[in-house]
């Protein structure tokens, strides 16, 4: 049996951690579970929502430490217990601490609601993301699941699945047409890592399905 840990932040809502969730216990991703959920706040809606389904929680709140340094390694230490095979960013807002990106290299996923490099980047993320993605004037736009780098937004892309945008879209439509093609596109991402179908080439993955 595979092992993935979830890290989410402390406001996250958690449907894109609850979609890998059940598709692990569905067997949708085979041979896998999620053995940790790790967020900031112990009463966090995703928390809940995790503890719900019988996948055990773990609270690492940055604001509890006295820098940056003390708490990436206590959120590495957390992770490390897990014993992870994979690690999904799931609504996680910071930038993944060095020395977590070190210890797990193409072992982070993140899910971005764009089409990465566009509309990503530090400061990028909700009702931000798409609206920017509506001043562009695109017709098209869609979500990214790529892996983890020491930057915001920037490690190889996995797959990409696209959406159009209608001329009477808001950023809170356009969200909610994105959000199911969010949670497909992730679950298929993990289940292809799981089955060891994706190869890292440089900054291109290869799908050897
Ligand atoms: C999603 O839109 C995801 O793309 C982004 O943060 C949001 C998290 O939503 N990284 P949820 O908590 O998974 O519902």
């Amino acid at each position: 049996m595979k092992r993935i840990a979830i890290l989410v932040s402390g406001p996250s809502r958690g449907s894109n951690m609850r979609a890998i969730i059940e598709a692990c216990q569905s067997g949708r991703i085979p041979d896998s579970a999620v053995v940790a959920v790790v967020g900031a706040r112990g009463d966090a809606p995703a928390l809940e929502t995790a503890r719900a389904l019988g996948v055990s929680t773990a609270v690492v709140n940055p604001r509890e430490f006295p820098d940056a340094d003390a708490y990436a390694h206590a959120l590495l230490w957390v992770l490390q217990r897990a014993q992870p095979d994979l690690i999904c960013l799931a609504g996680y807002m910071r930038l993944l601490p060095k020395p977590i990106v070190e210890a797990f290299p193409m072992q982070v996923m993140n899910i971005h609601p764009a089409l990465l490099p566009l509309f990503g980047g530090q400061g990028m993320y909700g009702l931000r993301v798409h609206q920017a993605a509506l001043d562009s004037g695109m017709k098209v736009t869609g979500c990214t699941v790529h892996f983890v780098d020491e930057r915001y937004d920037t490690g190889p892309i996995i797959l990409q699945r696209c959406a159009p945008i209608h001329d009477d879209y808001s950023p809170e439509t356009l969200a909610a047409r994105l959000l199911p093609i969010e949670h497909e596109t992730y679950i298929e991402a993990v289940r292809l890592f799981m089955q060891g179908k994706l190869r890292v080439e440089g900054n291109r993955v290869r799908v050897d399905e």
